[in-house]
């Protein structure tokens, strides 16, 4: 049951914004379109099979289409970093061409891939641990975690018990583009939200 405080006395958002300029008032709405994500509204059925169904709009957050990077530009075994999905805390990734097939490669050897650099252990950067012999992430500085970039990040050892999220691409022409994310990044309960 959500639980609702009612501040007798306290100022109204009006009265606050009058205050302080409108300075530091941001609405949802605005917050998610400052961080480049895009939010849709969708028509979902309520009491769908019933008497009762009916039609109501519902407003969905989705992940921003970045661009990233292009195909031409990537060298083998060589990681290019970008910040996704968003520039807040945990938000470095890497893209690389392995060079081998990987889950959810792309381009025409299917070996470009993308992850979140944040081990998901205790949310160390995995910068600059890329090993090209194993295609790996790794290993993690702090209790060894090492991730296999081919098979969807999965843990090949140490501490660490969930995958590396992995940055969802798509390709246009040359161009590389982010559009979401598979796993939690570390320290966050919502990827969208830093
Ligand atoms: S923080 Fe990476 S293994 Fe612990």
């Amino acid at each position: 049951m959500t639980k609702t405080t009612v501040y007798q006395n306290a100022p109204s958002r009006k009265e606050v914004a009058k205050q302080i300029g409108h300075k530091c008032l941001v609405s949802r709405r605005n917050f998610l379109v400052g961080t480049g994500a895009t939010t849709v509204t969708i028509m979902v059925t309520l009491n769908a099979g019933t008497a009762d169904a009916k039609q109501v709009p519902a407003q969905v957050t989705t992940y921003p289409r970045k661009l990233i990077g292009t195909l031409s530009e990537l060298k083998q075994d060589k990681p290019l970093d970008f910040n996704y999905p968003d520039d807040g805390a945990h938000s470095e990734c890497m893209v690389v061409k392995l060079g081998v097939q990987a889950g959810g490669g792309i381009g025409a050897d299917k070996d470009v891939v993308a992850y979140n650099y944040a081990c998901t252990h205790q949310g160390n950067s995995l910068s600059g641990s890329y090993k090209a012999e194993t295609k790996s992430l790794g290993a993690c500085a702090l209790h060894l975690s090492t991730y296999d970039l081919t098979r969807h990040g999965i843990l090949i050892s140490g501490q660490a018990y969930q995958s590396l999220p992995q940055i969802l691409l798509e390709v246009e022409g040359d161009n590389i583009y982010a559009t979401g994310i598979f796993g939690l990044i570390f320290g966050r309960d919502d990827n969208l939200h830093s």
